[in-house]
């Protein structure tokens, strides 16, 4: 599994999305991708199932070094003591003594953006988190976070697939070595019934979401967390990584409409 270094952090390309799963199902899951070789999980406060999680790191006995683990604060809990009480919630639920990434998960109106980070940066400096990121953030945003703030980010992590079009977003992280962490890059598994992908995985002997996958995967800076309950979408997403597009299969996916976004800022509470 390839990786990208990231503020001292090595993310392997490839994890889990777990949003949707909970309780055993999501415990299950989780011990499936492990056994498979999946060694990067991503969750955030707000899906609960971070104790689901936690139970299954417990079972495998992967050592701790070997995972990469990402966690997010809500975006109701930005002010720095509601970030504090968060992040030591989710590392009890999780049975961590550190994350390896932590996220503020939206943007929220009226955030004091210096303070988060002070706090933010101030758990990775105690050794509780290995580093801190972003997600949903513009450009706009990221250039008051990264510029002016200066803040060492690891990631914007933010929906990303065959369907939709980051470029601009895509190039200013490019341009300050950020990753980013594509969600929803199976479209919500709206992918695999595509028929110009399908025709591309006839090809390769791929599926149409493998191809998703490693159009995703194939583009520098770009990590990639397909969420796949079922063990056989959790194998076919790691086979992706094996699938070789060549120019032509990636001129036929550059002409799909991309204005298709899934994931509505607006759900978020306080979004402006
Ligand atoms: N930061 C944020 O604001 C944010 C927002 C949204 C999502 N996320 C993260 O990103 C993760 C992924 O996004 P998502 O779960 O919304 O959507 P997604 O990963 O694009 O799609 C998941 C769907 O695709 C199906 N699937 C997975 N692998 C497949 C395969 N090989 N062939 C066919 N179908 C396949 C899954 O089915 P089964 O589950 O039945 O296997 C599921 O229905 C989330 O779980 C979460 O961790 C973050």
């Amino acid at each position: 599994m390839e990786h990208l270094q990231t503020q001292g952090i090595s993310l392997p390309r490839l994890g889990l999305g777990t949003y949707r799963m909970q309780g055993d199902a999501c415990r299950a899951a989780v011990e499936s991708a492990l056994a498979l070789g999946y060694r990067h999980i991503d969750t955030a406060e707000m899906y609960g199932n971070e104790d689901a999680i936690g139970a299954a790191i417990a079972a495998a006995g992967i050592a701790r070094k070997d995972l990469h683990v990402t966690t997010k604060v809500w975006n109701e809990n930005l002010a720095p003591d509601a970030i504090r009480r968060a992040f030591d919630a989710s590392l009890k639920k999780l049975k961590l003594d550190h994350v390896d990434l932590y996220l503020v998960h939206w943007p929220a109106k009226g955030m004091n953006l210096p303070a988060m980070f002070e706090t933010l940066l101030r758990l990775k400096e105690e050794g509780r988190t290995r580093a801190v990121g972003v997600a949903n953030f513009n450009i706009a945003l990221l250039k008051t976070v990264v510029e002016e703030i200066k803040a060492p980010i690891a990631c914007n992590q933010v929906e990303y697939h065959v369907m939709l079009d980051q470029t601009p977003l895509r190039k200013y992280l490019s341009s300050k070595a950020i990753p980013l962490v594509a969600y929803c890059p199976l479209a919500q598994g709206r992918t695999a019934t595509d028929e110009t992908l399908a025709a591309i995985g006839r090809k390769h002997r791929a599926s149409a979401a493998q191809v998703a996958l490693k159009w995703l995967l194939d583009q520098a800076g770009v990590a990639a967390i397909p969420k796949a309950s079922r063990a056989e979408s959790q194998r076919a997403n790691l086979d992706a990584l094996n699938v070789e597009l060549d120019d032509e299969d990636r001129q036929a996916i550059a002409v799909l409409p991309k204005n298709k976004r899934f994931v509505n800022p607006a759900f978020a509470p306080a979004w402006d």
